[in-house]
């Protein structure tokens, strides 16, 4: 567990000795750069009076691989440096299906001027976690795998908790939250949005994650049935919960695909997202509203217990599969 870490100034994108601070150079207005989408939100009301503008750019889904043009990383990546963040978030799925472009995905997060933070997604722990974490370490990023750590942003601390992948079976949530302190402000991290909620009872006001890209298609929002309805998820795309109540959770539609590149409908966009963390939700316009849970998988009614033979009825009488 790292309790305090400040970034090399070489990582402190826009911060280098007489710049300007950065409260004072809003960032470029919401727009189209080429196909990805800029959006931007407020933080949550927790982090209202003791975080002044922090911006964080959260990216996702990255997959870099054959499937995605690094072209369209490296406009991710030129995007987010526009906006001058002070931190660059990351939630997992650098890869596709194997080691083949670990070079590009280091040269792809070196190219972020800001400092980087990230966790693992699936594809990751599929392909080779430890070389994954080798190509990210390698462009000067930080993973937090089951852990937290406090870092020093324009003067400002924010502590930031990753878990590591929940649908491989990486997520440890006790061990992620152990010593997390409730007097700084927190952001939490990780590829499954659902995750959030562990993290919420633990004090963290809003968790970034990835994983679905938002469906790729959301058109007629079949991403809502195809990702939702069908795959189980009650956070899609964009942001769920409440950040002035219990906690709320962002879904980034990502960057990148590992399968099928096309990408339908304003939701399925690849994107990137600002959040100022420290503005009161509300006071900034944003993307869109915080939006109630989807219902998940939609459960099947249980089938009627045919009745034990006569002379049977003692085997499973508690009704538990055996
Ligand atoms: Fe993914």
């Amino acid at each position: 567990m790292l309790r305090w870490v400040t970034l090399p100034s070489a990582r402190r994108g826009g911060q280098v000795d007489g710049d300007p601070p950065r409260a004072s150079s809003p960032p470029a207005p919401a727009k189209r750069h080429r196909s990805i989408e800029l959006r931007r939100f407020a933080g949550p009301s927790a982090h209202v009076g003791a975080l002044d503008g922090l911006r964080v750019a959260h990216l996702t889904d990255l997959h870099v691989g054959r499937v995605t043009p690094l072209a369209v990383q490296r406009d991710a990546v030129a995007l987010t440096n526009a906006q001058r963040p002070d931190l660059v978030a990351l939630t997992g799925d650098f890869v596709c299906h194997s080691q083949q472009h670990l070079d590009e995905l280091t040269e792809v997060v070196r190219g972020f001027q800001a400092p980087v933070v990230g966790v693992l997604g699936n594809h990751d722990h599929w392909s080779g976690a430890k070389e994954v974490r080798r190509a990210l370490a390698r462009a000067g990023a930080l993973v937090l795998d089951n852990r937290h750590t406090t870092l020093e942003l324009r003067g400002q601390r924010l502590q930031v908790v990753g878990l590591d992948d929940a649908y491989t079976g990486h997520a440890r949530l006790d061990e992620a939250v152990k010593g997390l302190r409730r007097d700084t402000p927190t952001l939490g991290l990780s590829h499954i949005g659902e995750e959030a909620e562990g993290l919420w009872a633990h004090g963290v006001p809003l968790v970034l994650s990835g994983h679905t890209h938002a469906g790729q298609v959301t058109l007629a929002r079949l991403h809502e049935l195809a990702i939702g309805r069908l795959a189980g998820h009650r956070y899609v795309h964009g942001l769920y919960g409440r950040r002035s109540g219990s906690g709320a959770v962002y879904v980034g539609a990502g960057i990148g695909a590992s399968v099928m590149p096309i990408r339908l409908g304003e939701r399925g966009r690849r994107e990137v997202t600002l959040f100022e963390l420290g503005a009161r939700p509300g006071s900034l316009p944003e993307h869109h509203d915080e939006q109630p849970p989807l219902p998940g998988r939609k459960r099947r009614a249980p089938a009627a217990r045919p009745r034990a033979p006569r002379g049977e009825a003692k085997k499973g009488a508690r009704g538990r599969p055996r």
